[in-house]
């Protein structure tokens, strides 16, 4: 495929002159005459190598460049130029150009110039194919190959390449944190750092020295300054996990972080600056507890930029037994086990549960299989006792599940056991488990 250049200039004889040479040089190349134009045909995307006037009507070739860049980061871009405008062009090869041209300019100096930005251009996008081929071996798999899967790798393939705010919606269990991890792994940030924060895992006020920083004594037990996870992740990603528990305080503050990259640590007035890339994730409808008035709307829409939603693993039916055959693999090793495989019959009882906790639900039920089975084949009596008395179409919700204790048993043990069994019958959601038990989620993460 020959490669696709897009000549932008609106003087009409320049371009007919360009195009006549770089076609007959074997190039593909389309023509704009505005930087509007440009945009709309690089959106489309295809292209290699963008040559463009520094002068445009609507614009200037350097801010093509940069659009150019946010739409395809390996684009290569040659900049061309009047005679009096050297220190721009000076410039722009500063700002990631390629090469620059000086009207007038000879037909060899354009053919080379384009063949050496071009191979600068191939260069750089097998180098990015490796990367990505490499960053999918290294780090954990997305395993997946029902509809509702590929597209969701295909989304996440897309808004990975742009810095735009991510909201990960879906059940608790269903992938959000691979997904997030995917996003980054497949940005142009990968090569700086993805840190996480689960927002639920941590009182008020240590969430917000733990997101933004500290001075040396800022609160009580702050003996030495500190850098925040936004100042951690700066040219990478922030993963916020659970931002629905964010307190109203610490929403305010991130509302600003978004509007305009700012903060300051607790304690001081210095404002710190850090280009983060923000992906956000919700096992709960933000929409609906902006309307019960517990989440902020316009940070609501701040962080709902790009909507991303995790389907339940019941409405993916194709993705049990590959997700089930990876687990098997996984935790036989772990285990220092031999296993084939699953039995017909136990893979079809996997296949007909709801899966309320949805993938994390199936993650522990193989691994509770493996670890007990003797031969060469996970049998349905491996599987959990609810499965196995698992009518096609039935929750584990039916009938309202006992916990029993006998007598003499340590209320610490009981507590326990108690919120263990909750856990399970929401399928690790922890949020609903506390409302079930009557406490705040924080405080279940705590006890965990
Ligand atoms: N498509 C998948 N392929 C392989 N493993 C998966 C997949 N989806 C989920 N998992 C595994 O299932 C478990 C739960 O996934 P994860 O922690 O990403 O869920 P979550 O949506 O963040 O849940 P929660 O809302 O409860 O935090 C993890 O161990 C994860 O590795
Ligand atoms: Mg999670």
């Amino acid at each position: 495929m020959a490669p696709r250049i897009l000549v932008v200039d609106d003087e009409e004889e320049l371009r007919i002159s360009v195009e006549k040479v770089l076609r007959k040089a074997g190039y593909a190349v389309d023509l704009a005459g505005t930087a509007a134009q440009a945009v709309e045909m690089l959106r489309r995307g295809g292209y290699h190598l963008l040559v463009t006037d520094f002068r445009l009507p609507d614009g200037d070739g350097l801010e093509l460049m940069r659009q150019a860049r946010a739409i395809d980061p390996d684009i290569e871009a040659i900049v061309i130029t009047a005679f009096g405008n050297v220190p721009l062009a000076v410039d722009a090869i500063k700002q990631g150009a390629y090469d620059f041209l000086i009207k007038p300019f000879k037909r060899a100096e354009l053919e080379r110039g384009v063949e050496r930005a071009l191979e600068k251009q191939r260069l750089a996008a097998e180098n990015r194919r490796l990367k990505l081929a490499l960053s999918q071996t290294e780090g954990p798999q997305f395993i997946g190959e029902s509809d509702a899967a590929r597209k969701l790798m295909q989304v996440v393939e897309q808004v990975a390449s742009s810095s735009a705010t991510v909201l990960l919606t879906g059940e608790s269990g269903t992938g959000k944190e691979l997904v997030a991890d995917a996003i980054h792994r497949l940005s142009p940030r990968r090569d700086n750092p993805l840190i996480k924060v689960n927002c639920a895992a941590l009182p008020e006020t240590l969430l917000e020295a733990e997101l933004f920083g500290h001075e040396r004594g800022a609160f009580t037990g702050a003996v030495g300054r500190r850098d925040g996870r936004f100042a951690l992740a700066h040219r990478g990603t922030l993963f916020l996990d659970e931002v629905s528990t964010l307190t109203p305080a610490v929403q305010v503050k991130l509302l600003r972080v978004l509007q305009d990259g700012a903060f300051e640590p607790l304690g001081s007035t210095r404002t710190v600056r850090a280009d983060v890339r923000l992906v956000a994730a919700s096992n709960v409808d933000l929409a609906v507890e902006v309307a019960q008035g517990r989440f902020r709307e316009d940070l609501f829409y701040r962080l709902n930029v790009i909507t991303v939603t995790v389907p339940p693993l019941r409405e993916r039916v194709d993705d049990i037994a590959p997700l089930a055959q990876h687990f098997l693999r996984l935790y036989a090793a772990r285990n220092g086990k031999h296993l084939d495989g699953i039995s017909r019959q136990a893979l079809a009882r996997l296949q007909q549960w709801r899966w309320p906790g949805n993938v994390r639900e199936l993650e522990h039920a193989i691994e509770r299989a493996v670890v007990m089975t003797t031969g060469p084949t996970i049998e349905l009596q491996h599987l959990p006792e609810a499965l196995r008395g698992a009518r096609p179409d039935n929750g584990a919700a039916d009938e309202a599940p006992v916990v029993r204790v006998p007598i003499g048993t340590p209320l610490e043990d009981v507590e326990r056991l108690l919120i263990r069994e909750t856990l399970r019958q929401t399928g690790g959601n922890k949020r609903r488990a506390a409302h079930l038990l009557g406490i705040a989620t924080r405080t279940i993460y705590r006890k965990l």
